[in-house]
Order: structure tokens, then sequence, then C-alpha cells
């Protein structure tokens, strides 16, 4: 269990490196707007429980996955965690709708975005939920 200590001196990390906010709507074409310039791509791209968690829908989730995917620039990295088998979650009192999802089904989204099967590292994890009892970690490589 990591101590006080440990957690403000992490936050205090992120404050000194994180530089931008932008606000993001992982529906859209281009999530970050556009005014950023569309062909904008990043090294890495780290989306954690965000497309199967804002959506029920199978096909609302391809595409919000493809969008992000979109932002990775070919040869970067996808860095990501997702609940799996999982139609909602909780955030304190409030449910909320999830898309669920497998192992199988991150791997094909990823190869249909460009990633090559031979990079994804993937490992699933027990997460102790109401509504999920498993956490899938992924890392993707895109081709170049
Ligand atoms: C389950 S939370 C995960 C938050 C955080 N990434 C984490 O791991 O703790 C889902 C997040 O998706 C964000 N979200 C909701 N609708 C979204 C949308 N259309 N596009 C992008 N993000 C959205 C919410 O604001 C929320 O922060």
């Amino acid at each position: 269990m990591p101590t006080s200590d440990a957690i403000n001196e992490r936050e205090a990390m992120l404050r000194e490196k994180i530089k931008k906010f932008l606000r993001c709507d992982a529906f859209k074409k281009y999530p970050l707007g556009t005014n950023n310039d569309s062909a904008v791509q990043y090294d890495i791209v780290n989306t954690h429980f965000v497309a199967e968690s804002i959506t029920d829908n199978p096909d609302d989730w391809k595409l919000a996955f493809a969008n992000i995917c979109s932002y990775v620039k070919p040869g970067g990295k996808l860095v990501m965690a997702a609940m799996k088998h999982s139609n909602a979650w909780k955030n304190g009192e409030q449910k909320f709708p999830a898309t669920y999802i497998t192992e199988h089904d991150l791997v094909e989204r990823l190869i249909e975005n460009g990633f090559r099967y031979e990079d994804i590292i993937m490992e699933t994890f027990p997460a102790d939920q109401e509504d999920y009892k498993e956490v899938i970690f992924c890392c993707g490589i895109k081709n170049l």
C-alpha cells in the first residue's frame, strides 16, 4: 500500500511534468478538436479505462478506440488498460454503462488500427470490483 508521502511525491512530480491539458471527445474523428493540427501524432498515447467506459455500444467503442489510436505516431506506442467482461463501472454510488470486451476484442482492434500483432504485450490481472473482476493491461507498437 503506498504511503501518503509517496502519493504526495508522485503528485508533485506529475504537476511538474504535465505542461498542458486539452479537452477531448473520443467519439469525434479528431478527439482533441479541429483547432489542433489534425495530423499531430504522439510517440506515446496512454489511455486507461476510457473507450470501454464511455459507451455500452460495441460500435461506438470501436469508433472511440480507433480515434484514440489515430493519435499514435507510426512506430509509436499505445499504452492502455481496460476493464474485462464488464457491463458497468461505479464512481462512488453512481453507476455507468460499459462495453463488454475481452483480450481477443482488444487484439482485433489493435490490428485493425495498424498495430503489429508480434509487438502486442498483454496481461490480465484480477480486480476486486463489483462490476468486473479483471483488468487488461496492454501495450502496442504502431506499424511504420
Ligand atoms: C473510467 S474513467 C477513467 C479515468 C482515468 N483514465 C483513470 O484511469 O482513472 C473514464 C474517463 O473517460 C472520460 N470521458 C467521458 N466521456 C469521454 C469522451 N467522449 N471522450 C473522452 N473521454 C471521455 C471521463 O471524463 C473519465 O475521466
